[in-house]
């Protein structure tokens, strides 16, 4: 229970200010997570069972949950979970001890008393379940629930917001969802395996996070193992009117008709981007690995989840331009969730890692000139996010107290973090480096690590073994100093000065805009349209009609149209901006837009205009960062 306390006492502090100050490093418990109420040194959890049902009429997911339990102190009394906007309808104890239950080899489940703890706007409720005190091992729950309409984790698809007229539902447990749609210890310290029953509409299938059968019957019941263990935020569902295509002996694609073809043409590499990354880093340890593609309004490029990474729509671009995104979720499978953040201070060690393995993927199956590009503009917005941010959120290690964990959200851990492991590949070589990281991932394989410990293993294994190279200090000054270290190993790449060069031409009018990039990939483009100074709306116009950049189905290439448009006030492209909101729920490529609408008087009537028309075919946490940047702060309810 201390630990319960603990986290509810620094919650009260972070609501009356000052008291934990986030600056005050020298406070935290690296160890502890401070986004969960879970007693975890009381009780973990080592196996879940799911028994649910997904309701589109009612917008509900109910039944139960089974947790197992270790218990690690027999006089405990309380068992606290996590919960948010969940309504908890029963708690039972499975019980061999009553009646002589045993001697009939009976299971008796046992009412136990419960209650919800106040709730926190960001932890959500704390499920306090009493227990008698027990000298056994293990503890058996059951919770019966059923999730409210204003679940973080879940977005519900009408009929007409799909491309198949059927509805869709879809989960996003991460950073602390999870606990929105199954009462449970929501912290990535703990990991268990799974098992799932889900039962919905006859002519929908279900998909998860775990062993999924691509032949099984669509009759509205579905079961799932997931023999592995993994953390709550790796937990995930998925229900629409879903086809399958193999694109490998491995691997395949999951998508509504409509899209499985292209998808599957897009995605053909997946099988050579596993091979390449088993190479350098050790075995692929979940058996398939397959792809959910899903609807547009999905918040995220792609999230990691197990066996079956989630990945927006935007993309499939027709030429494989964007499948970094497939690199990075895939890279996943060892940083991340074979080997992953023992807390959301840790979150680079799940990007930064992720981040620098991509590259090395991309590398490997698509060339050099490709993946530099790529990280040089990845570097491009780690200094955009490191002129916008207060030192202490330019750290990797960064404290979260008292914040919701997607609003840290920045370039930070992911490109910092994979500079900081560039930079360790450049100064103890790459054969050592690649065979650290290889007994990284076994030595830590299905559990969790924070800063500290991955800096002490480091230590142990690179610094220490091979003296003399980099030190204890300098690696503090990575993992807990703001900016840029000054011997940083940055990218480079030759292929952006012929874009340059183009860009002043036809801005001196020496070049016209269709003589512009015949041969240039999508990258190249990127970094044009950024590079641009204030243009006139002759100059939009001309770029517009050579490229067809509004109409682009390259949707990076169309969002950095779009900050062109929006930054020049040229008119017309804004019905086709508008349009663009209205369809991609990405964070990434929408928040940007939106922040920029809000800079003058008369677009930010537009971008209140185009959300509340648009806010319907988002997703809740969509909603929740879009409504920051276009609602003033005195209109929101707090
Ligand atoms: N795990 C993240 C997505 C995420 C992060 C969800 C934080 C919720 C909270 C995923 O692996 C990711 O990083 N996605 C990126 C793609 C990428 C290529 C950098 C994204 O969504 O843009
Ligand atoms: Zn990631």
């Amino acid at each position: 229970m201390k630990r319960f306390i603990l986290a509810g006492a620094l919650a009260i502090c972070g609501a009356l200010s000052v008291v934990a100050s986030p600056t005050d490093s020298s406070r935290i418990d690296p160890a502890f997570d401070y986004h969960s109420y879970a007693n975890v040194d009381e009780f973990r959890t080592t196996h879940l069972d799911l028994d649910l049902r997904v309701d589109f009429k009612f917008k509900t997911i109910a039944g139960s949950v089974t947790l197992e339990l270790k218990r690690l102190d027999p006089r405990s009394t309380q068992l606290v979970l996590d919960t948010k906007d969940i309504m908890i309808l029963d708690v039972t104890q499975k019980s061999t001890d009553v009646l002589g239950a045993t001697a009939k080899n009976q299971t008796i489940w046992v009412s136990r008393p419960f209650h919800l703890e106040k709730p926190d706007r960001i932890l959500g409720s704390a499920l306090v379940i009493d227990l008698p005190p027990s000298k056994k091992a293990t503890e058996s729950i059951k919770i019966d629930y059923e999730t409210l309409e204003t679940s973080s984790a879940l977005q519900w698809l009408t009929e007409k917001q799909t491309s198949r007229h059927k509805p869709f539902l879809y989960t996003q447990s991460e950073p602390i969802s999870a606990r929105s749609w199954i009462p449970l210890q929501d912290t990535p310290q703990v990991r268990a395996p799974y098992k799932a029953k889900i039962r919905t509409d006859e002519s929908l299938r279900a998909v998860m996070s775990a062993e999924n059968d691509p032949k099984a019957k669509r009759n509205g019941e579905y079961h799932f193992v997931m023999p592995q263990a993994v953390p709550s935020y790796l937990i995930a569902l998925a229900v629409g009117d879903l086809e399958f295509r193999e694109t490998g002996p491995r691997t395949g694609v999951y998508a509504e008709k409509s899209v499985i073809k292209e998808a599957a043409k897009e995605f053909a590499d997946t099988e050579p981007m596993i091979q390449a990354n088993e190479k350098m880093f050790g075995p692929y340890r979940w058996t398939r690995y397959d792809i959910l593609v899903m609807p547009p309004s999905f918040p995220e490029g792609g999230m990691e989840n197990p066996r079956l990474s989630f990945i927006t729509p935007t993309v499939i671009a027709g030429d494989k331009s964007l499948v970094s995104v497939i690199a990075h979720e895939l890279a996943h499978s060892w940083a991340g969730n074979l080997v992953g953040n023992a807390t959301w201070r840790d979150f680079w060690l799940n990007e930064g890692v992720t981040d620098y393995m991509e590259s090395r993927i991309m590398t490997a199956v698509y060339g050099e000139q490709r993946s530099s590009m790529e990280a040089v503009l990845g570097v491009k917005s780690l200094r955009a996010d490191l002129a916008k941010l207060k030192p202490a959120d330019q750290v990797l290690a960064i404290d979260l107290r008292d914040r919701d964990p997607d609003d840290g959200f920045s370039y930070i851990p992911y490109e910092k973090g994979r500079l900081f492991l560039n930079y360790l590949d450049a100064k103890f070589g790459r054969e050592r480096f690649d065979a650290f990281l290889r007994g990284y991932f076994d030595h830590f394989a299905f559990k969790s690590v924070n800063s500290e410990q991955f800096m002490a293993y480091l230590q142990e294994n690179l610094l220490d073994r091979f003296p003399g190279i980099v030190s204890r200090a300098q690696v503090n000054t990575w993992v807990l100093g703001p900016g840029l270290p000054a011997d940083a190993v940055l990218p480079v790449t030759n292929l952006f000065q012929p874009v340059d060069a183009a860009r002043g031409a036809w801005l001196g009018g020496a070049l016209a805009a269709k003589k512009v990039g015949p041969d240039w990939i999508a990258q190249q483009w990127l970094y044009f349209l950024d590079g641009m100074p204030p243009l006139g709306a002759s100059q939009l116009a001309e770029l517009d009609k050579a490229f067809a950049l509004s109409k682009s189905p390259n949707a990076e290439i169309a969002h950095s149209w779009f900050k062109l448009v929006i930054a020049n006030n040229y008119q017309p492209g804004y019905p086709r901006l508008e349009e663009y909101l209205m369809t991609i729920g990405r964070r990434k490529l929408i928040e940007p837009l939106y922040e920029s609408l809000m800079k003058t008087p008369a677009d930010t009537e537009v971008a209140k205009r185009v959300f509340a028309k648009a806010r319907p075919g988002y997703h809740p946490e969509t909603v929740k960062a879009i409504e920051a940047i276009v609602v003033p702060k005195e209109e929101t309810s707090e």
